[in-house]
């Protein structure tokens, strides 16, 4: 490529976990299985608050709509990722690598959005129960979900904006498994320090803010819990305790990549792993299946087909 003024980058090379033939092999079988449960896992509870009139309330609603977010995060980038360690070359075009770049922040930034509506839910029905109806109904739940879309649109409108007209002249090497921002920002032939800058008031901002937000309201939420202390508690406050575990899992590893973007951790593509990966299997199985009316509900569910 012609390393002139003119030149401008048309595509990336995506420099994903490296080794050996037989370790793709590995990674390729790994990645596939772990991919194939996260939308296995996730659509079925989809399908079941969808199927099931008892689940029709906010919180599983708000529970199901995680799911499918999740389907999402883990769909933007994972196959592509999977095939990928089949290939010896492995390049994403430019149209590509800003595609992926608005989708992991508009399903990211939803996702936090929707985490932060859930805790909300919980800390209604557990600190202000007989207020509960009053609050929250299906209306407002459908708002709060329709707000996490908008947001995580409006945010990752936000972050592309100044990076699709950056000058790109000539490196491409992105050392991750996909086009990941601030990895995509230090090859612009530019000063990246007002870029990364505004990554961090934007992107990092965002995270740090809706994490301390998530903290916050379980520490109310748990401190409320621990006062009554009846059978019925001492369940809810293992339910928070796994809330807060999954909260911790995704957010930690996204503020780490983006409010800290000035050092060059060469940890980073293991950590965008958590975000993309982890939390979407995490979900499903923390949040849902170890929930009994969910259970039973699809016990129902395969009951009433396998008598139709
Ligand atoms: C998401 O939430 C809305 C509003 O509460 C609900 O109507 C819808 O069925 C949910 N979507 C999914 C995929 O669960």
């Amino acid at each position: 490529m012609d390393r002139g003024n003119t030149s401008r980058v048309t595509e990336f090379v995506l420099h994903s976990l490296s080794g050996p033939r037989e370790l793709q092999l590995f990674y390729f079988v790994f990645f596939t299985i772990f991919y194939m449960s996260i939308v296995l896992g996730n659509l079925l509870i989809v399908l079941t608050v969808i199927f099931e009139p008892a689940l029709h309330t906010p919180m599983y609603f708000l529970l199901s709509n995680l799911s499918f977010i999740d389907v999402c995060l883990s769909t933007f980038a994972t196959p592509k990722m999977i095939v990928d360690f089949l290939m010896e070359h492995k390049t994403i075009s430019f149209e590509g690598c800003m595609a992926q770049i608005f989708f992991l922040h508009v399903f990211a930034g939803g996702e936090m959005m929707l985490l932060v509506a859930m805790a909300y839910d919980r800390y209604v029905a557990i600190c202000r129960p007989l207020h509960y109806a009053a609050i929250m109904n299906v209306r407002k739940c459908a708002s709060l979900v329709l707000g996490s879309w908008v947001i995580g649109i409006l945010h990752s409108i936000s972050q592309l904006a100044f990076t699709v007209n950056l000058p790109f002249c000539g490196p491409n090497k992105v050392d991750s498994f996909f086009c990941d921002l601030p990895l995509v920002i230090k090859l612009a032939c530019t000063d990246t320090f007002t870029l990364e800058v505004m990554m961090l008031s934007d992107s990092g901002l965002m995270a740090m803010s809706s994490f301390v937000l998530l903290l916050i309201s379980y520490t109310v939420i748990l401190v409320t819990v621990r006062r009554r202390s009846s059978a019925g508690m001492a369940k809810a406050r293992a339910t928070l305790t796994a809330h807060i575990t999954v909260v911790t899992l995704f957010f930690g590893p996204c503020i780490f990549i983006y409010a800290w973007p000035f050092s060059d951790f060469p940890v980073d593509k293991v950590l965008s792993i958590f975000y993309t990966v982890f939390t979407p299997l995490l979900n499903p199985m923390i949040y849902t299946l170890r929930n009994k009316e969910v259970i039973s509900a699809m016990q129902k569910l395969r009951s009433r087909q396998v008598s139709s």
